[in-house]
């Protein structure tokens, strides 16, 4: 991993240093509420000490430069305020394009050119959130640049609209909402009709948490993904003829068995199931976790996982792979996939003294089974995106 003074180092050469500033922001992990967030149910994510570094500085001459130390043989990235239009050719500059485009059309005084390096430590395409990062990062590097007083949920509604209209993945809010707003030592449920939100301490006592990387990139993931909201938006419709609900989050458990009928198709019974179960088991978790029942929350983290897996079919068997070897560890409270699925993050929470084990073991398990190795993390819950003096741990 490289340190900060590298990056700032590379600042430096790569441009005629000035007076710069450094951001960062942070990656998410999704603790559970999975795929509810367009189906208007809670999640329950925090956000994590791993993330993006962003050093920044205005320059005179109405031209942004990007650099990437992720993606160095793509070089430095330029283009003018002038032309803020999404072109293939740009690559991952187009979310800082676009953090940039729709704020200026909100009305924000961005009224200069700038350099801005960034460096991620979170692994892109590893399903815990690098471009909703990336997104928040250029967010509050615009904020601290130009002197903009932007309300924090309205940045988190703007990373969200760079997504879906900018880039044309057309995800739900927990992502950004995660990395805007998280809290050190803290998971946040978050309603995702109205965005009422509050935070739960994550008090894991004796237990850390871990993150593993089946090192499978989630190349069918977009496809997919808007495959899977669509079949939600019409079984919802379907329900829609019977019932007066306009998300499924609305659905408890027992009104999901009366009306289910009426979606008349086996697949699309399996997707509506899983919204409906996974957003009450959301609620139920984080009841538990008030209460300090460290494994009855565990247990509802394995549920979840199985509902991915056998209803609404976004697991594989890389991240099946990890959360079977990880439920059978010692000192493992419980494991799940997280993020969007297809490959990406599995994580799961384990006693301390079990940890060294648990990552010889499900890494020995994973590599025997897929041919290749996953990758080990050690979570922790930090803050959302801001400026910083030093570097993150
Ligand atoms: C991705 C999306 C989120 C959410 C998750 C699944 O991370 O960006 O909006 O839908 O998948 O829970």
């Amino acid at each position: 991993m490289i340190n900060l003074q590298k990056c700032e180092n590379v600042f430096k050469e790569k441009f005629n240093q000035g007076d710069y500033r450094i951001f960062f922001s942070p990656g998410r992990i999704n603790l559970i509420g999975e795929h509810t967030d367009y189906n208007g149910g809670n999640v329950f994510p925090c956000a994590i000490t791993f993330g993006t570094y962003a050093i920044a500085q205005k320059n005179n001459d109405g031209i942004v430069r990007v650099y990437s130390m992720n993606f160095e043989e793509k070089g430095i990235i330029e283009f003018s305020l002038e032309d803020l239009d999404y072109k293939k050719n740009d690559d991952w500059a187009n979310y800082p394009k676009g953090m940039i485009r729709y704020l200026i059309e909100d009305g924000y005084g961005i009224n200069s050119g700038m350099d801005i390096l960034f460096y991620g430590n979170i692994p892109n395409g590893a399903g815990l959130s690098s471009s909703a990062s990336i997104e928040l990062a250029t967010g509050v590097v615009l904020e601290g640049l130009f002197n903009l007083e932007i309300n924090r949920i309205d940045l988190v509604r703007v990373g969200k609209r760079v997504e879906n209209n900018f880039i044309g993945v057309n995800s739900g809010i927990m992502d950004q909402f995660a990395i805007g707003m998280g809290k050190a030592s803290n998971g946040i449920l978050l309603d995702c009709q109205t965005l009422e939100y509050s935070y739960a301490p994550i008090k894991l006592s004796n237990h850390n948490i871990i993150i593993m990387n089946t090192n499978k990139r989630r190349e069918l993931a977009d496809s997919k993904y808007n495959e899977r909201r669509s079949e939600c938006e019409e079984a919802l419709s379907r329900l829609q003829k019977e019932t007066k609900i306009i998300s499924l989050g609305e659905l408890t458990e027992e009104s999901f068995e009366k009306y289910k009928n009426v979606i008349d198709n086996d697949i699309l019974i399996k997707r509506a199931k899983h919204a409906v179960y996974e957003n009450v088991r959301t609620i139920k978790a984080l009841k538990e976790l008030k209460q300090g029942n460290l494994l009855a929350f565990g247990k509802l983290m394995n549920e979840s996982h199985i509902s991915l897996r056998d209803d609404y079919e976004v697991t594989g068997k890389e991240l099946d792979t990890l959360a079977e070897a990880a439920w059978k560890q010692p000192g493992v409270v419980g494991a799940r996939m997280t993020g969007a699925g297809f490959g990406g993050c599995a994580i799961a929470i384990v006693e301390k003294e079990h940890t060294d084990n648990f990552i010889n073991e499900v890494g020995r398990i994973y590599k025997e089974a897929i041919g290749y190795e996953a990758a080990f993390y050690v979570a922790n819950i930090g803050d959302g995106a801001r400026e910083i003096t030093q570097e993150v741990v």
